[in-house]
């Protein structure tokens, strides 16, 4: 990749150091176990990581992209939108994404002039929609505010920019405009926690401002954007969270949880040969205020070492909160018609969980099947704007969505209507047909709340695969069926082919 230019003269932002004055146990008074002590061995670091990514880099469509263009704006931007969609959400996921939209949005003024609802259509599927919105916001701002140009600096893009952190502003910045400033994500979280054997609770403001100190020490002054962008490839293709590639990392001699590993095998056989009764004397690769329980920046001794684990010891997984149980009634109306059929979409508020979205209709899954059903009637006739026969009414079963705090359960109703005269819905709702759904801005889980309603009508036992929503998901339930009798005749029908 080009050499970036610098921006303001590219100075280390001193802000971002930990202060000298700075009280007990913070980093500039942590154990030398956590820290790079000298010169000589960051300048190493930096060229064994760099001549690795040089060799060994990803070729991604933001990367091409922004090493083509000389425009720091044009720049910046193509570095911004990739930034966003790669917040939570995998590069694999991201690329298509990614050329779809910069085959739609070039520049930065393109975007100021799309709508919401193109910005929610081309996002759709990608999860976590308020960052396309932001997005579309920051680059309204820059143009209209800003005079179309994107800040130069980390500190400034945070301050102006909606949606933009710490972490994505110094990723801009460096990337785009060679400020000399690090960045800490989740990749260089685990890379930096190995290196350094960190083990204490890695979102802790201790752990926090010590990762942001060691990521500014580290940077590479001369290629700060391509030192940034591989250590997260590092983290990404080699220092994975679990089976890294240690035999292949190009800063394995750096690497204190390696060293770790080695001296707790070495322990290991010797204490199988009975030899280690004595006093073992402290290496000066360990941490001397460990011994008394006392460094705030390893493992806790509530957690101690485990052999098993290796140099995955490190960082210490934080326990994971239970998610939040939701259920909604959501019900499939479909109208029937001679040239094709047409289904019910509501769009949800402006702010809040999949703001601007639109979805089939629905209420909170609450109480008995007939209570959900009269609500859900309820409802529909709203939405419907008249009369509406809910005889035929079936509930088709059960799709599970995980959101990243939130396990979604939507229990599924199917409604379908002869064809017949009806008005224009009321604002807020729309007759799609089946293209247009998919082309809509619709989340994921709707997506799969219509395979299982298209499942059962086709009368298929097994409904095709949907796409899921990578960003959002955990490992994905499927829809599951109930309510739904199979004669065992259809039981016994081979499955078609998906
Ligand atoms: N994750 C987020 N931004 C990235 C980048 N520029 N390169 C690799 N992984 C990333």
């Amino acid at each position: 990749m080009r050499k970036p230019r610098k921006a303001g003269g590219g100075s280390q932002s001193r802000g971002e150091q930990p202060s000298p004055d700075a009280g007990p146990g913070t980093p500039s008074q942590a154990s030398p176990h956590h820290l790079f002590g000298d010169a000589d061995e960051v300048t190493k670091f930096r060229a064994s990581l760099l001549s690795w990514y040089d060799q060994a880099k990803r070729d991604l469509p933001w990367r091409r992209r922004a090493a083509g263009e000389p425009d720091p704006d044009r720049r910046a931007y193509s570095v911004w939108v990739s930034e966003i969609m790669l917040q939570q959400t995998q590069v694999a996921t991201v690329t298509g994404y990614y050329t779809r939209w910069m085959q739609k949005w070039p520049a930065l003024q393109d975007l100021a002039g799309a709508s919401l609802e193109e910005v929610n259509q081309l996002w759709a599927g990608l999860g976590y929609y308020s960052r396309g919105r932001r997005l579309q916001e920051g680059a309204r701002k820059v143009v209209e505010e800003l005079g179309g140009h994107i800040p130069r600096t980390a500190d400034m893009l945070q301050k102006l920019l909606p949606g933009v952190g710490r972490y994505t502003a110094g990723a801009i910045a460096s990337i785009a405009f060679g400020q000399v400033t690090g960045v800490v994500d989740g990749n260089v979280t685990r890379v930096l926690c190995r290196l350094r054997a960190i083990g204490a609770e890695p979102g802790s403001p201790l752990v926090t401002q010590h990762l942001w100190s060691l990521a500014q020490q580290l940077v590479d002054p001369a290629r700060p954007g391509d030192f940034n962008q591989a250590a997260m490839e590092l983290g990404a293709m080699v220092c994975t969270p679990r089976g890294p590639l240690c035999q292949e990392c190009p800063v394995r001699d750096f690497c204190q949880a390696q060293k770790r590993v080695k001296r707790e095998q070495a322990a290991a056989s010797q204490r199988l040969l009975g030899s280690l009764e004595q006093e073992k004397t402290l290496d000066v690769e360990e941490c001397a205020p460990s011994r008394t329980g006392l460094c705030p920046l390893c493992l806790p001794p509530s957690e101690p070492w485990r052999q098993d684990l290796g140099v995955t010891n490190f960082p210490r997984q934080p326990a994971r909160k239970a998610p939040r149980e939701q259920r909604t009634a959501v019900c499939v109306l479909q109208r029937l018609g001679s040239e094709s059929s047409h289904f019910l979409l509501v769009q949800r508020p402006s702010s809040g969980l999949l703001a601007g979205l639109w979805e089939f209709p629905s209420v909170p899954a609450e109480g008995s099947e007939s209570i959900q059903r009269r609500a859900l009637g309820k409802a529909l006739r709203l939405w419907v704007g008249g009369p509406l026969a809910l005889r035929s009414l079936r509930c088709l079963g059960e799709v599970v969505h995980i959101f990243s705090h939130i396990r979604q359960t939507y229990v599924v109703y199917g409604l379908t209507l002869e064809e017949q005269a009806q008005g224009p819905p009321p604002s807020g709702a729309r007759w799609v047909t089946r293209a247009e759904f998919q082309a809509a801005a619709v989340p994921t889980a709707m997506k799969k709340v219509l395979q299982l309603f298209e499942g059962q009508h086709s009368g298929r036992r097994k409904a095709s695969k949907s796409p899921r929503d990578p960003a959002t998901s955990g490992p994905e339930p499927g829809p599951v069926r109930r309510h739904q009798q199979l004669t065992l005749n259809a039981f016994f029908k081979p499955t078609p082919a998906p």
